[in-house]
């Protein structure tokens, strides 16, 4: 039986929450077909996830007929709202010509084109289908041009589902370890000589990582950073982290390779140029497919020389959807909306979410602390001074605060991440509906 949400009335007597609720059923029905009724651990919520129907600029239609405003955007990746009229109309034009073919097409050169032409330090890219996969391309052509087997990565960030990158993505604290060595812990089906070659850095803490990275650099092909990392709070570098980083890994020939597929969203020239410093590679996604799967790996024009197969080819990079000029098509007519005056006046209304939140917080004589940069925010409740992974204890993504947090702000019309007071936001925002926020999340707290 098909559930045809499109024929659906809107306005339902229906309500999440309620016994008949459409969601309820279909979670019933993804249960029965789907461990744990879902694909994606991501979107998981208790009882049940909301299922939408609809999204148009920041608003989300649900299948009960319930309207909220979007603040968690496909988990950032859609900085324009959804179905912006300029990008769905390119999109139907160009899926009425077709959508893939074992050729590539005049959209994916310009996509590179743009991205090259944006981001300082990278003179070439590739495109693949996901963040998951570009983070693993780079670390891939990182290994090929070092000749060097050893990655490192922070303790408790994010880099998505390759085994490599997902060491102690969310380690227990009895699998922690030494403070200034941080063990490499991994998921059950994942071998343990994964861990052997993944050395973990705690995040801020400069005198362990010059260690750490001294003791592996002969077998060291990258460090891998995400400058803001999600996994680890949005707790800023501290200032000269990152250039330290910048330097040490060039003084022992071993790649800085930054994942921005999430902070790409920071700055017209991306995460890295925002915060001053030229990896050799990075990983990009989510914003630059317009709201379709994508990834993308860019570099110098000599470290991305390895996927050269006209010259000594030495990473294999494949996959049937590469580059597809659907994907490159709405990606294209999003950054191309992304004009420099556009990024800064959501980075602007960005500082004003982040100091509403603060002065709520303040207002509430409530313990807490608002990360994040541009047009993300990430609050903790939390007076603790926030470091690193470690110092971050207070806030556990399965607190169920946040569960609880996230289910009022749904009654209240608002999407949140139900796994922290996380969010983000996209180019039809206003004050307005940060505002609106603000006073949901102040009930809420109440
Ligand atoms: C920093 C970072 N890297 C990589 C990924 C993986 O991207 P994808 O979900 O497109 O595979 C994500 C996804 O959220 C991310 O935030």
């Amino acid at each position: 039986m098909l559930f045809n949400v499109s024929q659906r009335p809107l306005r339902q007597t229906t309500s999440y929450g309620s016994p008949l609720a459409f969601s309820r059923q279909l979670y019933e029905r993804a249960s029965r077909v789907m461990p744990g009724g879902n694909t994606r651990h991501s979107i998981a919520l208790a009882p049940y996830p909301i299922y939408a129907r609809s999204g148009s600029g920041c608003r989300v239609t649900d299948v009960e007929g319930d309207e909220r405003i979007d603040f968690l955007n496909n988990y950032t990746s859609l900085i324009l709202g959804h179905a912006h009229p300029q990008v769905t109309a390119a999109v139907q034009q160009r899926v009425a010509l077709g959508s893939a073919f074992t050729m590539p097409t005049p959209e994916d050169v310009e996509l590179a084109e743009l991205l090259v032409e944006r981001i300082p330090y990278v003179d070439q890219v590739r495109f693949c289908n996901s963040g998951s996969e570009a983070v693993m391309l780079a670390v891939k052509a990182a290994r090929a041009f070092t000749g060097r087997h050893k990655i490192a990565k922070f303790e408790g960030a994010y880099h998505g589902i390759y085994d490599y990158v997902a060491v102690s993505e969310s380690p227990r604290e009895d699998e922690w370890g030494e403070s200034d060595a941080p063990v490499s812990s991994t998921e059950p089906g994942t071998p343990p000589s994964v861990a052997a070659d993944v050395i973990v850095l705690p995040w801020n803490r400069m005198d362990a990582c010059r260690k750490l990275i001294a003791r592996h650099k002969d077998d060291l092909a990258a460090v891998l950073v995400d400058p803001m990392p999600l996994g680890i709070g949005m707790i800023a570098p501290q200032p000269g982290f990152l250039e330290f980083l910048r330097d040490e890994t060039a003084r022992h020939g071993i790649l800085l390779v930054a994942d921005e597929v999430l902070n790409f969203r920071l700055s017209y020239h991306g995460a890295a140029h925002r915060f001053g410093i030229e990896p050799d590679l990075a990983s990009f996604g989510k914003i630059i497919g317009g709201g379709f799967p994508v990834g993308a790996v860019g570099g110098s024009r000599k470290v991305m020389s390895v996927f050269d197969h006209t010259a000594q080819l030495r990473v294999h990079h494949g996959g049937t959807f590469n580059a597809n000029p659907v994907t490159a098509t709405a990606g294209l007519e999003t950054m191309k909306q992304m004009s420099p005056e556009a990024f800064d006046r959501l980075n602007r209304l960005g500082d004003y979410t982040r100091e509403r939140l603060t002065r709520m917080f303040h207002d509430r004589k409530m313990p807490a602390q608002v990360c994040g940069a541009g047009s993300m925010f990430l609050a903790h409740l939390t007076g603790d001074e926030l470091v690193d992974f470690r110092s971050l204890r207070g806030f556990s993504r399965n607190n169920p605060i946040y569960g609880g947090l996230c289910h009022q702000m749904l009654q209240k019309g608002m999407i949140i991440s139900p796994r922290g007071i996380f969010g983000c936001l996209s180019t039809p925002m206003t004050e307005a509906e940060v505002d609106a926020f603000i006073e949901a999340l102040n009930s809420s707290l109440a």
